[in-house]
């Protein structure tokens, strides 16, 4: 069977590694006599390339090649992986993707497109790099109604975070640190803004809910303000601070969100540390599951991408369906009507201001850490809607609210 790859970028040339690495296991799994990757598509040249001869330029070489059954859209962004994908499914080509911003923005489109023309788009590699994770929501855990998922979806910024927690690394060194070892890019916005976690969660939501997220709707605040004064109240608290995408089930609607959360040392995701990622599912029948491995990086995430690869093999003639239906409107509620926990760290007068807080939030937990300035307190509120825990924080007269993290109990 001839198969294309659409981008030879890091991931992209891992697809062709492993493909011709493990080619006589990759065959055998397909059900198929052979398994040959025919041509490369990448506007750059790689003179020297064991790959060299084929890399093409012109799409319309795959587009129009019949004996390319299986595209590989490894080229990352919107344009022009949409079209390409798109022009690839109605062609009558399987694609297989580990472009997160294409599938959390069009995976319902690209479903449908599949559906109508009888051939698979699939996208394991999409969340979680090398982990499975799409395959067993939807196949192995397929008898459940799925209440929660949430997790550690960005292997950059667990790695910030990982590096301020142990090493006491300002967030600027653990960032550059980060760029240095490859994990984040030049420009790390999506990573440590959320973005990135963000298309993870929609792509999460939409497959354990049943209807399409847009990346739009979930509201997603990054790690870019956390502090070494922030890791050490949250150390005093019991706990470690993690980038989380959560969603979960809230009547016929769910609640979304990505940001940063205070996660206590008994949860599975406090242990959770460099650039590892982990995914919390829970189901009705199995109760908590969780995946965990590398969320990153060329050979994992090529494992990913070479599996479904093989599935599409497999099931050339068939359509795997997944349930991921249309958006609607107003799915996703506003995170203030969230409950949560916060932690909040505040200057001012420390005395009246902590007083203050307990009459206004009633229990609170006063957390200390060593060399605070005089003025600097830090508290944890009880549990209430978000918008409820802003309206008293506004109440405390004469503070300095520094930062607000929400605590979260998986
Ligand atoms: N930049 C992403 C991360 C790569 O750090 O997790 C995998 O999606």
């Amino acid at each position: 069977m001839e198969i294309a790859i659409m981008g030879y970028g890091v991931v992209g040339s891992g697809v062709a590694n492993v493909i011709s690495l493990n080619n006589k296991k990759v065959t055998d799994k397909s059900l198929q006599e052979s398994m040959n990757v025919k041509y490369i598509l990448d506007l750059r040249d790689f003179p020297g390339d064991e790959n060299e001869d084929k890399i093409i330029k012109d799409f319309n070489t795959i587009l129009n090649d019949e004996e390319v059954k299986i595209v590989v859209e490894t080229m990352g962004g919107q344009k022009p992986a949409f079209e390409f994908v798109s022009s690839c499914l109605k062609a009558g080509k399987s694609v297989v993707t580990s472009n997160k911003e294409l599938v959390a923005a069009k995976g319902d489109v690209l479903l449908k497109l599949a559906k109508e023309n009888n051939v698979n788009f699939m996208f394991e590699a999409s969340v979680g790099g090398g982990i499975p994770v799409i395959r067993p929501i939807d196949q192995c855990l397929a008898a459940n109604e799925i209440d929660e998922v949430a997790g550690i979806l960005n292997g950059t910024t667990n790695f910030i975070l990982t590096m301020m927690i142990f090493n006491s690394m300002s967030f600027e060194d653990a960032l550059k640190l980060a760029q240095d070892n490859g994990y984040a890019e030049k420009d790390p916005t999506a990573d440590i803004e959320g973005h990135d976690a963000c298309r993870k969660i929609c792509i999460l939501a939409s497959l354990c809910f049943g209807k399409h997220v847009f990346p739009e709707s979930v509201y997603t605040e990054g790690i870019t303000k956390i502090t070494l004064e922030d890791v050490e109240y949250a150390r005093s608290w019991g706990g470690v601070i993690k980038l989380l995408g959560r969603a979960k089930r809230v009547g016929d609607k769910i609640s979304a969100m990505v940001s940063p959360a205070l996660v206590a040392n008994t949860s599975i995701l406090s242990g959770v540390n460099d650039v590892f990622n982990t995914v919390l599912v829970r189901g009705n029948a199995v109760g908590d599951v969780a995946f965990y491995g590398r969320g990153a990086g060329k050979m994992a995430t090529a494992s990913a991408v070479v599996a479904d690869v093989i599935d599409c093999a497999r099931h050339i003639e068939t359509r795997k369906p997944f349930g991921w239906g249309d958006a609607v409107d107003n799915y996703v509620v506003n995170h203030k009507d969230v409950e949560t926990a916060y932690y909040v760290r505040a200057t001012g007068d420390k005395i009246f201001a902590l007083k203050n807080a307990e009459e206004v939030f009633g229990n609170i937990s006063i957390l200390t850490r060593e060399n605070a300035p005089e003025d600097e307190f830090a508290f944890v509120t009880p549990v209430a809607k978000e918008a409820e825990l802003d309206e008293k924080l506004d109440k405390i007269s004469n503070i300095n609210v520094v930062s607000k993290i929400r605590v979260v109990n998986y």
